[in-house]
Order: C-alpha cells, then sequence, then structure tokens
C-alpha cells in the first residue's frame, strides 16, 4: 500500500515529493517502469477507471486486456498525461504522470489517429524524430531504420493520404519506435494488420524486449498476447479483475467430465456447469481433487466416462474472467 497515494489527491499534485514516496515505496524491488495506485477518471458521471493499481516491471511486455469500453485506452491517456486523472497516483519510468522528460523516453502508438495527409511517410517520420529529440544528423537514418523495421521500406516517397490503413498503423508504429524509446505504448496495433503484418509486430515487440525495452500492449487479440507477453492485466468496467504473470494465470486449472446420468442440479451443486449433451464443467477445480470429485458424480449416481484437464488458452481465461458463460 502507499498510502500517500490513497489521499485522494490529483495525480499530478504531489509533484516530486510523490515521486520520491513512491520509489521507497518500491523498496529493493527492481524499478517498476509503471506503477499506479488507485488511478481514476471519470467523465461526467461515467467512471471510465475505477481504481487501477498496476505495476509494470521494466524490461516485461505487458498486456492490458479488456472488452470495448473497459477503459484501456482512458488508463493509457493517463499514463501519457493526455488526461488528466480525477483520482490516485502514478508513475511512469520513475516520474510523475505527463511528466515531459518520462514523455520524450516513451513511443506511442495511439488507437485512432491520422497524420498530416499531404505528407510523404518519410516526412511524418522526420518530424516525429524531432519531437523525440532525435539529433539533426541521425534523423535521416532513423526515419528510415523505422520504415524498415515496418516494412513501409519501399513507401518513404509516397503521401500518407494514398496509404492503406495497414499501411497507415505501419507507419503509426514506426513513429512509436523512433528514438529507442524505454518504454513502448501500443493501443491495439495489429487491429489494421494482415497476418504478415502481425507476425512483423510479434518481431518488433521481441526486439524491444531484447533490447530491454518495456512494452505495454493493448490489444483484443488474444492469441498475439499469448506469444508475446509475460505479464497481462483484465479490465472491465473500469476495474482490473485479473493481473499476474501471463505463465501462471494459464496454468492448468479446472476438468471437464463426461458424464450420464445426473440431473443439472446435481452438477451445480458439485460446483460444476452443465453443457449438454453429457459434459460437465469445474472450471475451478484443482487437480488434486479429481479423485474425490468422481467419487461425489458415482455415488450421486452418475457414470463418467471421461475426464480432461483443462489447458486453459488466454481466451479461455479471457472469457472465465469476464463471467461469460
Ligand atoms: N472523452 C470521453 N468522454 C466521455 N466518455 C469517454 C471519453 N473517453 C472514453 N469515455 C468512456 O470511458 C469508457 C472507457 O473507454 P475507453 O476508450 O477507455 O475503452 P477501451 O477499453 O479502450 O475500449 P476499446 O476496446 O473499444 O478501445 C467508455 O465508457 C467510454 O464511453
Ligand atoms: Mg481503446
Amino acid at each position: 500500500m502507499l498510502p500517500e497515494a490513497n489521499a485522494g489527491r490529483s495525480s499530478l499534485s504531489g509533484g516530486y515529493a510523490v515521486t520520491q514516496q513512491l520509489d521507497r515505496a518500491a523498496g529493493g524491488e527492481p524499478p517498476a517502469a509503471i506503477r499506479t495506485e488507485l488511478l481514476e477518471r471519470r467523465y461526467g458521471r461515467r467512471l471510465a477507471l475505477r481504481g487501477l493499481s498496476l505495476l509494470v516491471p521494466r524490461g516485461s511486455v505487458f498486456g492490458f486486456l479488456g472488452p470495448n469500453g473497459a477503459g484501456k485506452t482512458t488508463a493509457v491517456k493517463l499514463l501519457l498525461g493526455l488526461v488528466r486523472a480525477t483520482g490516485g497516483e502514478g508513475m511512469v519510468l520513475g516520474r510523475p504522470l505527463g511528466d515531459p522528460a518520462a514523455r520524450r523516453r516513451i513511443g506511442y502508438l495511439p488507437e485512432l489517429f491520422r497524420y498530416q495527409e499531404w505528407l510523404t511517410g518519410r516526412e511524418v517520420l522526420l518530424s516525429h524524430a524531432a519531437l523525440a529529440g532525435v539529433a539533426k544528423v541521425e534523423r535521416s537514418e532513423a526515419a528510415e531504420r523505422a520504415l524498415a523495421t515496418v516494412g513501409l521500406a519501399e513507401h518513404g516517397q509516397r503521401r500518407v493520404g494514398t496509404f492503406s490503413k495497414g499501411m497507415q498503423q505501419r507507419l503509426g508504429l514506426a513513429v512509436a519506435l523512433l528514438g529507442e524509446p524505454e518504454l513502448v505504448v501500443l493501443d491495439e496495433p495489429t487491429s489494421a494488420l494482415d497476418p504478415v503484418g502481425r507476425h512483423d509486430v510479434r518481431g518488433i515487440i521481441h526486439a524491444l524486449k531484447d533490447r530491454g525495452a518495456t512494452v505495454f500492449l493493448n490489444s483484443h487479440l488474444l492469441t498475439e498476447v499469448e506469444a508475446v507477453c509475460d505479464e497481462v492485466a483484465v479490465l472491465d468496467h473500469g476495474q482490473v479483475v485479473a493481473q499476474g504473470r501471463l505463465d501462471h494465470l494459464l496454468e492448468a486449472r479446472g476438468v471437464d467430465v463426461e458424464v450420464e446420468g445426473l440431473e443439472v442440479e446435481d452438477i451445480e451443486r458439485l460446483g460444476g456447469r452443465f453443457s449438454p449433451p453429457r459434459d460437465a464443467s469445474f472450471p475451478q477445480l484443482d487437480h488434486r481433487d479429481v479423485p474425490a470429485l468422481v467419487q461425489k458424480i458415482v455415488a450421486m449416481g452418475g457414470r463418467v466416462h471421461a475426464v480432461t484437464p483443462r489447458r486453459a488458452s488466454l481466451e479461455q481465461r479471457f472469457l472465465d474472467w469476464l463471467e461469460v458463460p
């Protein structure tokens, strides 16, 4: 707990004093790239984000998941200082939210963006390289490198207005990579990309991780999240419903039982869910409790044909967390 952070002040009011308090609160742990405590954002009467407490370790690839309207983009905008929190605290790269020095070390691909249509792809990158503080003599090379990384090497001279949706997204990604940022925040980086583009983005994220950068990724594409993320947080209605290391969260849990001779109520009494014609699922069951479960089913007059341990995919876990039947 961070007592100072819970006092309900605006995230910026505490300035550097709060920064130091939050740093001390981290104790001997490796520094966090992002740390928030009870971060909140209201839009009028709507609470878009309620009490978001996150810890994103440096060097990790962090997946931020949740259904449409859950508050993911709102959280990203708060982290970057693009909107102000109406409650709670946070730090990014060791500085208060929105701190200009920290922002220079962050690459950001926004969810909805449009670059000036009359500029060429290269010109967009050159202007953003200047904004990112890349030295003048290095900008041209940085722009070329970014174009090549996102597969636009052939298209740098074309005007953005002639780009396809996927090409615009690639350009946005190139902008986010300029200046070797320590933290790269990607809000739905692959929503417009073809399968090859998605594969490329996976490679880009791995390369970022290899050079020690932290990646914060908003995505609905759970197979991609599963492939690249070390940690995830799942947001629903502005609140975190699951958070942790992906390998821990996906640890096999629960069994599906093919069974005959039980009523729906019997299965529910055992803590399971019935799915016709004769499957019962016990999503919370610890595998050590399988023999006891089978014994109970038999005692109730059921005949067990098969017991299959669940290997949870992220998609299945996601639906469980959101309590989708
Ligand atoms: N500028 C705004 N004014 C009013 N309400 C807003 C504003 N921006 C977001 N909201 C509301 O805040 C909630 C969270 O929106 P947000 O864009 O953060 O969701 P999201 O998780 O990014 O969704 P998606 O998956 O669709 O991108 C929604 O209810 C949305 O309507
Ligand atoms: Mg969003």
